[in-house]
């Protein structure tokens, strides 16, 4: 079922690479208008190449500064005649330093700063517009860090908790003008933030490693499920789903291992 989002017009912050890009390719397959947003430029360009010019552009935007998200919101606008979804997806993360005495305040505050600032400001400035037009669907990245400890560093973890606090708050303000926010939480996706966090050398060797300790077992987690839930969230068979922090994790946040209750001997 292809085009579910005829007509709908999409911003992507983070949106050149890994999960951004599938997303940009499956809201474009799906009929959206794509606006990607990003600090790598050249990329940018490349991935509007390969998407196809008439459905899709790139606008430089640093998420951390006000006047380049509130100029991709505009020029969104100014472009398209309005902006129907915001999927506040840039994020970073920091060193791993296990010591929280080894954490340096100046990382902290650069992780929030993308992953926190970045996103208050995406729906700032998506709900300005989408106000007025009494509709929009707001989507943030958060991350399996929003709901258990110790899957991220400590200002990661902080950032994806933050992430579901805002979508929260920001569900319940906009919802008397029809308005839905939500959030997605993935777990491990071997991308360029997993794969340089673990300092792995590649793809495959994260995955297996992400296999290994995942509750469901025989399904590798791609970018493409992420953007299928971000397709999900964005369209009108979602139209009645809002404050959600929607969970793509095979289950693996509601597992206590130390119980080991229901392991069949011999898996069969
Ligand atoms: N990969 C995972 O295992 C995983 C798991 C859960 C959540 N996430 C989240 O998914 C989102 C996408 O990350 P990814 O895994 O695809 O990694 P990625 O590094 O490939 O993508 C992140 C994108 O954000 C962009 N970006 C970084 N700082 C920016 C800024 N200041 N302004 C604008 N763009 C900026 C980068 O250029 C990049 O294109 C992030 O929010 C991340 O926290 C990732």
């Amino acid at each position: 079922m292809l085009c579910r989002l005829e007509g709908k017009v999409a911003i992507i912050t983070g949106g050149v690479s890994d999960i951004g890009e599938s997303t940009a390719k499956v809201l474009a397959q799906h009929g959206a208008k794509v606006v990607i947003a990003d600090i790598k430029d050249q990329l940018g360009q490349s991935l509007v190449h390969s998407i196809g010019p008439s459905n899709s552009s790139y606008v430089h935007c640093d998420v951390t500064n006000e006047d380049q998200i509130k100029n991709v919101v505009d020029q969104t606008v100014a472009t398209h005649g309005k902006l129907d979804i915001m999927f506040n997806n840039a994020g970073i993360i920091d060193n791993n330093k296990p010591r929280i005495i080894d954490n340096e305040k100046v990382d902290f505050e650069r992780v929030l700063s993308v992953n926190v600032t970045g996103v208050f400001l995406g729906i700032k400035h998506a709900a300005r517009v989408m106000i007025p037009a009494r509709s929009g669907s707001i989507i943030s990245t958060a991350s399996v860090s929003s709901r258990v400890g110790a899957a991220g560093t400590h200002a990661y973890c902080c950032s994806k908790h933050a992430v579901v606090g805002l979508t929260k708050n920001a569900a319940v303000e906009l919802g008397q003008f029809g308005i839905r926010v939500n959030c997605l939480s993935p777990y491990g996706v071997a991308t360029h933030l997993a794969t340089d966090f673990m300092e792995d050398d590649g793809d495959e060797k994260l995955e297996n490693q992400m296999n290994l300790i995942a509750n469901l077992k025989g399904v590798t987690l791609k970018a493409d499920d992420i953007a299928n839930a971000a397709l999900y969230l964005a369209s009108d068979e979602a139209r009645y789903v809002s404050g959600h922090n929607l969970l793509i994790d095979g289950g693996f946040t509601i597992v206590n291992p130390s119980f080991n209750m229901f392991q069949y001997p011999d898996n069969s």
